[in-house]
């Protein structure tokens, strides 16, 4: 069994690494066997936190690719789907291709509806808001999930890409379970920002996406000398090695890292059973991870 960390406050506890699923649903995505063989080896390896969102796609005619590529594999697996956890978001839109926010009620209104038929559910374990959208105020947004949380449509609220005050402000209108945002070696604004500590002051998981840099920067790992070395004397990649790295940021912080091939999402998975030093931890707070 996968080492554990709760979700957020009076949410189960979920494997201290997820799995992402953006990969399998934008460019250069594998053949549906494909993904699903992958999906079900991080299930089978004990990972219980699964993230997608409506717009893990191509474009707009494309929404929902990915949430029905995880509802198909979820139907499928020989495990219990009681104690995976699927997360899923609302509050982007896919026009053309483009990543842009839309976070109005009728928007994320709208969005669930149709997620909850990508999904083949009547409740959404985790939707997360997607990210503030400023052209519309972020309490009315948090508003529409809210309602759909009263209402029975979702279970846990999380919130994406947000601030220590927007996390505030979220928490006076809904219980808020998760926040999702990025962090990793080359990019700790999550940390310096005070978005980490404010997770773990307050039991809220802290989902760290692209953990291992994101699909062109985690290719500079392999040859990062700190992350090699220390892979070597632990017999393991750099990859784990800087997941371990994510994850000592904070009590409440799971990596959800992506990947196509079932090579890479083991290996990430394993990487929930390695520890660093508190030399190791330090050793790589003070280098340099380039993001040229
Ligand atoms: N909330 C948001 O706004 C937001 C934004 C971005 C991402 N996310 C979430 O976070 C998840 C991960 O983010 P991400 O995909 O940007 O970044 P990531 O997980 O840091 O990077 C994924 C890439 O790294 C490679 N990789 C991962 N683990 C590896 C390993 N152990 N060994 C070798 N290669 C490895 C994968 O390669 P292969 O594909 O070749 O296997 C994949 O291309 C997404 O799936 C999504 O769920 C959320």
């Amino acid at each position: 069994m996968l080492h554990t960390r709760p979700l957020g406050p009076n949410a189960p506890a979920v494997s201290a690494i997820g799995y992402g699923g953006m990969h399998l649903s934008v460019t250069d995505r594998p053949t549906e066997s494909d993904a699903l063989r992958v999906i079900h080896a991080a299930l089978d390896h004990g990972v219980t936190l699964l993230d997608t969102a409506d717009v893990y796609c191509l474009d707009h005619s494309d929404i929902g690719h990915n949430e029905r590529l995880f509802a198909k594999a979820l139907a499928t697996w020989g495990g219990d789907r009681s104690q995976v956890v699927l997360a899923t978001k609302a509050g982007m839109i896919r026009p053309d291709g483009r990543w842009e926010r839309d976070g109005r009620p009728a928007h994320i209104t709208q969005a669930c509806e149709r997620s909850l038929a990508a999904l083949g559910t009547d409740t959404i374990d985790l939707y997360q808001f997607h990210a503030p959208d400023p052209k519309v105020p972020f309490a009315e947004s948090l508003g529409a999930f809210k309602a759909l949380r009263d209402v029975g449509k979702i279970r846990f609220v999380g919130v994406s890409n947000v601030t220590v005050a927007q996390i505030e402000e979220a928490r006076a209108i809904v219980p808020i379970v998760s926040v999702q945002n990025r962090l990793n070696p080359f990019f700790r604004e999550a940390i310096e920002a005070g978005v980490v500590a404010h997770c773990a002051a307050h039991g809220i998981g802290f989902l760290a996406y692209s953990p291992v840099g994101g699909g062109r920067l985690n290719k500079k790992l392999p040859t990062h000398p700190l992350a090699v070395a220390l892979g070597e004397r632990h017999g393991a990649t750099a990859h784990q090695i800087v997941l371990a790295w994510v994850r000592a940021q904070g009590p409440t912080v799971i990596p959800i890292p992506s990947a196509r091939s079932i090579q890479h999402t083991l290996d990430s998975v394993h990487a929930a059973a390695l520890t660093l030093s508190e030399d190791e931890l330090g050793a790589i707070d003070r280098a340099e991870f380039s993001r040229a």
